[in-house]
């Protein structure tokens, strides 16, 4: 069946920089269906030739080494260019007239997908129906919808049912690009295609979970969106509890949309709310040195750039077993990693001087950059009595594969082509998520509040979230990738 991917938001950067060169590589690669057309649609005014000649350039510039100048041609064959408003409903009946010949009537298989700016996704949504564009009686039609999806719990829900008005649950593919992720896809395989791990996944052998997303970059200028988001609506109603809920759910009987999502939205269910002295005793926000003076961002700000988080998922496997979730930009170095840490033995009998507390057994998943995964252990030290030393296994995808880790936009796009909902969000778990980060938020506006701690740019965040680990007995692991 041939497929048009429709993209709104053409002119912008989320397609030239990620959209197009997925595609692009996926064409490249031979994995994009049969007769498969792009067409962009955006209120500039571009020839089909113009748009095309821009995203050469810059295709080029995202795939670096992987370009190939004619296999950019035939892809670029296919490439069209429809210009329209998204608030003008007449613009999507041109639009359907112009998919219509382009489809020359053949039975299609449809992506809509939404890069526009977020609050255009309603009318977006309600004109693609007006124009009987999500009508499936030619080919399946799906609808693509970007983060962030609502700002809080209550847009969601708005969002939700003014998508539900025009498309069913199934054709309705919300991202997160996180799972996309090749490393994030490969806990799944980790804990689900092995036998060893799962019998000491629990609480009897796992004191804690630390789950860290820390970026290097600043702001940047994306300074007026994220002021008015910060790091929670950024990056942990998202990407952050993507993360816990694939490293604590149980297994799905079988590996498929609705069994998966079941599965993941039962760990957010199971998460305890907070309430009352909970959200100054179990989060920490910070802020960058300097972030009041980029622009966009409101004088006296208290947009958190950096937050920690401890969960409490209460259930049979994790019951009393934190998890930590910490996220921030400005910080030492980009990398994201999961690290499970494992109780100490039950008692120590190698106790070396004064030194009787050894580093407990961690493995570490390093979701990005340098990724791989590392089980550290305790190892004697040859010829020198008793004397221990951490030790560890380490797995490097780059050592052990070849070729360029694909962006998790490539196997997004492909599996929304094919109706393969399991790495895309359901409208129950997004609303779900929105419920734990909502108090949080209000609480962080209110003398609830934990105070916000300012911190140099190039740290692990402020010195209050080493001293809030340390006040329970743990510590942060801070190590920056080693790439080689
Ligand atoms: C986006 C956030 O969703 O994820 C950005 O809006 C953040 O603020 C980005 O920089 C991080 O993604 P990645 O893939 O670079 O870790």
């Amino acid at each position: 069946m041939p497929h048009t991917v429709v993209i709104f938001g053409a002119s912008g950067d989320l397609t030239s920089r990620k959209l197009i060169p997925a595609l692009y590589l996926l064409h490249q690669k031979g994995r994009l269906p049969k007769d498969t057309r792009i067409v962009g649609v955006a209120r500039t005014k571009y020839t089909p030739e113009a748009w095309r000649e821009e995203l050469a350039v810059s295709t080029k510039k995202f795939t670096g080494k992987e370009f190939d100048a004619a296999k950019w041609q035939s892809f670029a064959a296919n490439v069209f260019y429809h210009s329209g408003n998204i608030d003008q409903p007449a613009d999507f009946q041109s639009l359907a007239r112009f998919l219509d010949e382009l489809e020359a009537g053949q039975p299609t298989t449809r992506l809509y997908y939404l890069a526009t700016a977020p609050s255009l996704y309603t009318a977006a949504i309600a004109n693609l129906g007006a124009a009987g564009l999500a009508n499936e009686s030619r080919g399946v039609r799906r609808v693509v919808i970007e983060k962030p999806f609502g700002t809080d719990l209550k847009t969601a829900q708005e969002l939700n049912r003014a998508t539900h008005l025009v498309f069913s649950e199934k054709q309705v593919y919300r991202i997160d690009h996180y799972l996309g992720k090749e490393t994030v896809q490969n806990i799944l395989v980790l804990r689900f295609a092995n036998s060893i791990f799962e019998p000491i996944w629990n609480r009897r052998y796992i004191d804690h979970v630390q789950i860290t997303v820390a970026e290097e970059v600043d702001v940047g200028r994306r300074a007026g969106y994220y002021d008015q988001a910060g790091v929670l609506r950024d990056m942990f109603q998202n990407h952050l509890l993507q993360l816990a809920m694939i490293t604590a759910m149980e297994a799905p009987t079988r590996y498929s949309a609705e069994f998966v999502r079941d599965e993941k939205l039962k760990v957010l269910r199971a998460i305890k709310p907070m309430s009352g002295a909970d959200f100054a005793r179990d989060t920490v926000r910070g802020q960058y040195e300097g972030y009041q003076s980029a622009e966009g961002v409101a004088p006296g700000s208290p947009t958190a750039t950096f937050a920690a988080i401890k969960l409490h998922i209460e259930n049979w496997r994790w019951q009393g077993v934190p998890f930590y979730l910490r996220s921030g930009k400005a910080m030492s170095c980009r990398t994201s990693q999961i690290v499970i840490q494992f109780r100490p033995p039950p008692i120590m009998m190698f106790s070396e001087g004064a030194r009787t507390h050894h580093d407990p057994n961690k493995l570490v998943i390093q979701i990005q950059p340098d990724e791989g995964i590392q089980l550290h252990f305790q190892t004697k030290v040859p010829d020198q009595g008793m004397k221990l030393n951490t030790a560890d296994l380490d797995f490097r995808f780059a050592r052990e594969f070849t070729g360029v880790m694909p962006d998790a936009y490539q196997r997004l796009l492909l599996d929304a082509m094919n109706g393969d909902a399991s790495l895309f969000a359901r409208s129950d778990e997004v609303e779900s998520a929105w419920a734990i980060i909502d108090p949080i938020h209000a609480a962080w506006q209110s003398p609830a509040a934990p105070p916000l701690d300012i911190y140099r740019s190039g740290q692990w965040g402020p010195e209050s979230s080493d001293k809030w680990m340390w006040s329970q007995g743990r510590q942060w692991f801070d190590v920056c990738p080693v790439l080689r």
